[in-house]
């Protein structure tokens, strides 16, 4: 076994792939597919999603200081797909993926509804870092679809299919492993 060495890049992954919802009920409202996002503290909660300045979601964010970051199950990845390849400048992609907009329950702009997660940010700091600029920003509120909840209110996220994008392409997770701390777990004796 040899390493071979490639030039530095965004090699990272597999990654997270997102649908930023921003704007307002009222006027103007888009969504932006994302891949460049992840959380970055605990408490307060903090994450993260870097755009060109280019987008037309990125004015929005900018000026309104608020998004919603909705996590993707597999019946939403072909709208995440197209969230991602148009621009809200030339179509309402609400409208055209049949995708319902709610007003977020601490920010103004609006949540995707068909998303079984949908974390809700306030910008906190915008950083610059070359092609993409970095909005920080807090979590203030979350809201997760009821259906994916049991009878003791567990949130079963794995039922929700969640999507990842890994060089290109989209893919479902596959089985569990193990838990947190496996590794380090005793084993169960079995009675003989
Ligand atoms: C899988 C995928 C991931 C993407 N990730 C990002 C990203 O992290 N940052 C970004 O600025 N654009 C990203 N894009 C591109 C934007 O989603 C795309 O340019 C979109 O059309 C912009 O929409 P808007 O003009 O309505 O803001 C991604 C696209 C796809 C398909």
């Amino acid at each position: 076994m040899g390493k071979i060495h490639w030039k530095p890049g965004t090699v990272l992954y597999p990654v997270p792939v997102v649908m930023v919802s921003c704007g307002d009920m009222a006027g103007q409202k888009d969504i932006v597919t994302v891949a460049w996002t992840g959380t970055v503290n605990t408490a307060p909660p903090m994450t993260y999603i870097s755009l060109r300045p280019s987008r037309y979601s990125y004015d929005i964010i900018k000026k309104s200081g608020e998004f919603a970051i909705n996590l993707v199950s597999k019946k939403l990845a072909f709208a995440c797909d197209y969230c991602g390849v148009k621009s809200g400048r030339e179509i309402d992609k609400f409208q055209k993926m049949h995708l319902t907009a709610v007003k977020g329950e601490k920010i103004s702009a609006p949540i995707i509804y068909q998303s079984p997660v949908n974390i809700e940010c306030r910008v906190k700091d915008i950083l610059p870092l070359g092609t993409h600029d970095m909005f920080l920003a807090e979590v203030v509120h979350v809201s997760v679809t009821d259906t994916y909840l049991d009878e003791r209110g567990k949130f079963h996220f794995d039922k929700t299919n969640p999507v990842c994008y890994a060089h290109g392409s989209y893919y479902t997770l596959s089985k569990a492993l193990g838990g947190f701390g496996y590794s380090v777990k005793k084993k169960k004796k079995h009675k003989k």
